[in-house]
């Protein structure tokens, strides 16, 4: 069982009372305590002794959130990259296997595939020659495992598709589709974005090679952080599609050695502070136990979507078998941000999400701008409530 008291006792936002009632974690999470201090001193210390002097310094504490974050998701610490965000995490992957594509390949996607990804696939697929398909829906909206089966030859290069998709409530069977792309030794690229940090994240037993996230979302660490993590057998066939004298050093004259580990998806200079930050709050998670943070994000969602479901003029928007904390819902009088808007004023704050966010998706389904609502386990169900009674109680 979570301690909530103690959990929101050690949330700032919750405990100076500037947040309200918190529920776009889906956005950016409100940080603990843990996460601010761990950027806060790293900053002081070089604002105290210099830049270069305290990465020094604390060199073992930085090192050691490779180890936090391989524990997070069961990975090795040389299978992790640490980056600024979850999009160049999947770019380094996506753009270092689109080295080899070649005209006629096929990279695999999902319906509900995410903006950023989306338009690099387009890019690649202009400049190699590589073909993008979409694998179709089950009949609960999440990605039909026997349809990928069955689209599987020679020629798929990749798999690439979104676990969480950014609206929708969704979690596609992420393993389900691990279990095919081990099958036919096919590359599977997921976005965990949305994952990390509200559920259980096993890379293992998910199957896939290649695993991109973000700090700021449900993992409580700080905006401008992220990583990427590469199965340790791919690594050494995967090659940047950049690089510095960090991930490569420049060993003679004409020539230059990438490194062995992940890092090679690194750069030399990077904000310490962040990283100290990120490795504070996956700690701090870790501290929790993911399965109890799971239990509790889903049972509150579950109460949201139920009690909006009750409001008359709301449609949840939401697909999936198992639904997770990001809770889709439009009005039939209000458009999105006016009840965001309306919402931030009676001290809620949620958030919206615009069609070309999953443009596939939202055309299928001819989707407006969705209001998004993303509790965390640290909400109370009294929040929950709040949210449900000013939607009940909006009038035209
Ligand atoms: C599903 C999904 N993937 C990737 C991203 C990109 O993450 P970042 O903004 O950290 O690059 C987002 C951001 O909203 C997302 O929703």
């Amino acid at each position: 069982m979570l301690d909530l008291e103690k959990i929101r006792a050690e949330t700032p936002g919750i405990v100076l009372g500037t947040a309200g009632a918190y529920l776009h974690n889906a956005g950016a999470a409100l940080m603990p305590q843990a996460a601010l201090d761990a950027q806060k001193n790293h900053l002081d210390l070089e604002a105290r002794i210099g830049g270069y002097a305290a990465a020094t310094r604390e060199a073992q504490r930085l090192d050691a959130v490779y180890a936090s974050v391989a524990r997070l998701i069961n990975a090795a610490p040389d299978e992790i990259a640490l980056v600024e965000n979850a999009t160049v995490a999947w770019q380094m992957a996506f753009y270092g296997l689109a080295l080899t594509f070649k005209p006629g390949d096929r990279i695999l996607t999902a319906q509900a595939e995410y903006a950023a990804n989306y338009v690099a696939l387009l890019q690649i697929a202009k400049r190699s020659g590589a073909v993008i398909e979409v694998v179709p829906n089950d009949a609960t909206g999440q990605i039909d495992v026997a349809a990928l089966e069955r689209m599987i030859d020679s020629r798929v290069k990749l798999i690439a598709i979104t676990w969480v998709p950014t609206n929708g409530g969704l979690a596609n069977p992420a393993a389900a589709v691990g279990g095919v792309a081990r099958a036919h030794n096919i590359p599977y690229l997921l976005d965990g974005c949305q994952a990390v940090g509200q559920m259980v994240v096993d890379v293992v037993q998910l199957g896939c090679d290649m695993f991109s996230a973000t700090g700021r979302k449900f993992l409580r660490g700080p905006r401008g952080s992220g990583f990427l993590y590469v199965r340790r057998a791919l690594l050494r066939n995967l090659e940047p599609p950049m690089i510095d004298h960090f991930a490569a050093p420049w060993v003679a004259r004409d020539a230059y050695e990438l490194r062995a580990d992940a890092r090679r998806f690194e750069s030399w200079e990077n904000n310490y502070a962040a990283r100290a930050g990120l490795g504070a709050a996956v700690d701090y998670a870790l501290s929790l136990g993911l399965p109890q943070i799971e239990a509790r994000c889903r049972s509150l969602s579950a109460r949201l979507r139920q009690g909006l479901g009750l409001v008359p003029g709301i449609t949840v928007r939401d697909l999936g078998a198992s639904p997770t904390a990001i809770v889709s819902f439009t009005h039939e009088r209000f458009p999105a941000r006016e009840i965001v808007t309306g919402a931030l004023a009676a001290g809620i704050t949620i958030g919206a999400s615009d069609p070309d966010s999953t443009r596939l998706d939202a055309e299928a389904r001819a989707l407006p701008v969705l209001v998004r609502a993303s509790p965390h386990y640290y909400n109370s169900e009294d929040e929950i409530d709040r949210l449900i009674g000013y939607i009940a109680g909006l009038k035209a």
